[in-house]
């Protein structure tokens, strides 16, 4: 039996969040605990937070008030609370007012100094607050620890240097700062030996990579080149794609590489000029078909995906209905849609004719109906055809079966031996439900 303590991290937010949350994991388990599914159980519980949206936020907020009763019972209970929103002007001082049952509050800067802050806190009778302003250069992490798998996320940029009007992204991450070509080619080649068939770059813009490096010279294309090389690796995912920065050089790249996908998840987030001038989002509907008609000139088989806001201030029907309408010309194979949420020290916070939540309601389910259209045209469009799928295990919701991803990203469910798993395998696809395929074998 594993008498070690137990550790739980909760994430909420983009992946550059479970990233960290993977990072958080191997400073606990370099202490000794050991991850549990049970927060009940966990000698050490922490919340790695997302701000982006409101929603994200009561979501923490409520995860907070649960765990009262749980440190009421036992009072031992380490409980810490990290990522995006204590990095917010206030907050973490407010939280630690409020949750007083909290041991630790980080920021998003400091994760580096979680080892010595969570000893310094573990006895407090009141929170540590330690949130700290930007680092000079870009910190040396541990590798995350995965939870198994064939897949396996990379940071490989922090902070976001755009300042679009609606976001809190940059308030709370910083400014952009790049990893080291070597250090993310050495970090992938130890997760290939450990079994990875498959990386998933991230950053806020992964397009901007580079451009902060010494020397010059180096972008995201250079980066894709380097990875290619790399043997045993079968797979390159990257997200997020911004379009302003996406150059037809990149493109190329994504063309020119065998194991990069031909997956392109580029945000619009709107389809009027008028809105996506107010959210300076640094490009207009026509610069952003053009890249879209681009990318699928030079990869014509390209899955393409998008983010959408509904109800930014000042958005008119007309401007709503350009929205639909570029849904339809681009015909995207699936999009992320969500309803505007002010966001303190934001721009767009402060803009007059903000838009009323009934009204924004309302139009994000008039957008979901397009949108959920789109994506089952798309998944039926895969009906018939061979895919090659990543296997990466037993599906989770039938044991009789394998479940794996296609180079677009889709979910397949198919009959198969559980020892395929980190093999690719060609698959024909014979049906779909809304998000995932089911075929068999070849
Ligand atoms: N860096 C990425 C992702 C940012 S957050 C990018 O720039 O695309 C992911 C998505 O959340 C954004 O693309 C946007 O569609 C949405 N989002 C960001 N801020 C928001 C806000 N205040 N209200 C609603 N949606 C927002
Ligand atoms: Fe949330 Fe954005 Fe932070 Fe990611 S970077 S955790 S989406 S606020
Ligand atoms: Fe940056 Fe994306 Fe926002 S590029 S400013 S995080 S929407």
């Amino acid at each position: 039996m594993d008498l070690r303590p137990t550790c739980h991290i909760d994430t909420y937010g983009c992946q550059m969040n479970e990233n960290d949350s993977e990072i958080l994991l191997a400073y606990l388990e370099e202490l000794g605990y050991t991850w549990t599914d049970e927060v009940s159980e966990a000698d050490v519980v922490m919340i790695n937070t997302c701000c982006v949206r409101e929603s994200a936020e009561d979501r923490a907020y409520g995860r907070l008030g649960e765990l009262k009763a749980l440190k009421a019972q036992r009072p031992e209970l380490f409980i810490g609370v990290a990522g995006c929103m204590t990095q917010q002007p206030g907050v973490a001082d407010a939280m630690a007012q409020r949750y007083p049952h909290v041991n630790l509050i980080l920021g998003t800067h400091n994760l580096r100094r979680f080892p010595d802050l969570f000893s310094a806190s573990r006895t407090r009778a009141l929170p540590l607050v330690d949130v700290a302003a930007e680092p000079e250069e870009m910190p040396v992490f541990p590798r995350g620890v995965r939870q198994g798998g064939v897949s396996a996320w990379v940071t490989i940029l922090r902070g976001c240097d755009k300042r679009c009007t609606y976001c809190i992204v940059p308030y709370v991450r910083g400014r952009e700062m790049s990893r080291p070509v070597a250090e993310i080619v050495s970090e992938v080649e130890a997760l290939v030996r450990e079994g990875v068939r498959e990386v998933t770059l991230l950053g806020q813009n992964v397009n901007a990579y580079g451009k902060d490096l010494p020397g010059g010279g180096i972008n995201f294309a250079t980066l894709l080149f380097a990875l290619d090389e790399v043997d045993g690796l079968e797979r390159i995912r990257y997200t997020t794609s911004h379009p302003r920065d996406f150059t037809q050089e990149m493109v190329e790249a994504i063309a020119q590489t065998r194991k990069v996908c031909e997956h392109f998840h580029v945000p619009v987030q709107s389809g009027a000029n008028h809105m996506l001038r107010r959210m300076a989002r640094g490009y207009t509907r026509e610069r952003y078909v053009d890249l879209i008609e681009r990318i699928r000139q030079a990869v014509p088989s390209a899955s393409i995906t998008t983010d959408l806001i509904v109800g930014f201030p000042g958005e008119t029907e007309e401007d709503f209905q350009a929205t639909l309408d570029l849904c339809k010309q681009l015909r995207f194979d699936k999009s992320y849609t969500f309803m505007y949420s002010p966001r303190k020290g934001t721009p767009a916070a402060d803009f007059p004719e903000q838009i009323p939540l009934a009204l924004k309601k309302e139009r994000l389910a008039r957008l979901i109906e397009v949108t959920d259209h789109l994506s089952r045209d798309a998944n039926e469009r895969a009906i018939g055809t061979e895919v090659e799928v990543l296997v990466e295990g037993i599906s989770k919701k039938n044991a009789q079966r394998l479940m794996g991803r296609t180079r677009h990203n889709q979910p397949v469910v198919f009959p198969g031996d559980p020892a395929w798993a980190g093999e690719l395998r060609r698959v024909r696809v014979l049906r779909t439900n809304t998000w995932t395929l089911g075929g068999e074998p070849l």
